[in-house]
């Protein structure tokens, strides 16, 4: 028996980044905008012993870790405890097309789409608000890859909020060689404000807002608007942790995107584009520029980890 749920990347339309807290978190204004580049995870029933197995293939396989660490692995483990279940036996297969380390959340989208596989294979009916819960035990990221869609993340990105959103919008993204740590990104833009002599304890940063224009281009599906609003407050940290990425920005947006910034705390690089077509010219340019490893043309708003079969 199998389940297989199919899961979307994330880009932050707007990622604002409030100080350093205690716990070592940064307070968010977080809009997380879920893509149709996408996972999916197959949870196959084990025989009896086997554990929590792990695979995956896709251009990026070697880089996503078999082992306890990975977040699907972690899911299933963590909703086997919540129900009192020992031990569970299964098999989780990711067919991996999100960018790793890529500032698209796709650690966090495996984690979610794992949680809903083993729901379903387990015959468990775990109401969502507990889903949700364990969700955010998981990681910042992963609740939201549960909703999809367009919300607005607060807190350390957890507490979420749908946003209302009209229309689809296109994007392409231009995948770097290797990743950045999100840790290290987020230490980064401490760095850089102590240096700029504004302080990075959440005592001396104000907390961020979600910005209200940015808020009604996203109602009105007004896309030349959403572009202009785009901002991430994690993008000069990632700049200055790779500087290349600039080069990566002004070849799309040199190539007509209409806005450009790099995805969370990077480094793939997002653009928005006017149309379908525009989308297809973007990444077309964005591979012949040699600014990127690859370049993805996709769309949203698309729903988040959803059952797509079963056997
Ligand atoms: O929640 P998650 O495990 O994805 O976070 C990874 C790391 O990113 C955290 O340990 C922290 O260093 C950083 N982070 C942060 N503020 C957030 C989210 C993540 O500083 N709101």
């Amino acid at each position: 028996m199998s389940v297989t749920v199919r899961v979307p990347a994330k880009v932050n339309v707007q990622l604002g980044v409030g100080g350093l807290r205690a716990d070592g978190f940064h307070d968010l204004a977080n809009v997380f905008f879920a893509v149709a580049l996408g996972d999916e995870v197959t949870a196959t029933a084990g025989g009896p012993g086997t554990g929590v197995t792990l695979s995956c293939t896709g251009p990026d396989a070697e880089a996503v870790p078999l082992d306890d660490s990975n977040l699907a692995a972690r899911a299933a483990r963590l909703l086997a405890t919540h129900h009192g279940l020992a031990a569970p036996d299964v098999h989780l297969h990711i067919a991996k097309a999100i960018p790793v380390a890529g500032g698209m959340a796709g650690g966090s989208a495996d984690g979610a789409a794992a949680l809903v596989a083993c729901d379903a294979l387990w015959g468990l009916g775990t109401p969502t608000e507990v889903l949700l819960e364990l969700a955010a035990e998981l990681g910042s990221d992963v609740p939201f890859a549960l909703v999809g869609g367009v919300a607005l993340g607060r807190g350390r990105g957890e507490i979420l909020e749908p946003l209302p959103v009209a229309g689809s919008y296109h994007w392409v993204f231009a995948v770097a060689d290797g990743g950045l740590s999100t840790p290290a990104v987020f230490r980064e833009c401490d760095r850089l404000r102590e240096e700029a002599g504004t302080g990075s304890a959440d005592t001396e940063v104000r907390t961020p807002d979600a910005d209200p224009a940015l808020l009604a281009a996203l109602a009105d599906g007004d896309a030349v608007a959403l572009a202009a609003a785009l901002t991430n407050d994690l993008q000069a940290a990632a700049l200055s942790l790779r500087p290349a990425l600039a080069a990566t920005l002004r070849a799309g947006t040199e190539a007509g995107a209409i806005g450009a910034l790099v995805s969370g705390s990077g480094p793939t690089c997002a653009f928005l584009a006017k149309d379908a077509e525009s989308a297809e010219a973007v990444a077309a340019a964005l591979r012949a520029s040699g600014s990127c490893r690859a370049a993805h043309a996709t769309y949203g708003p698309v729903p988040g980890a959803a059952v797509a079969g079963g056997a």
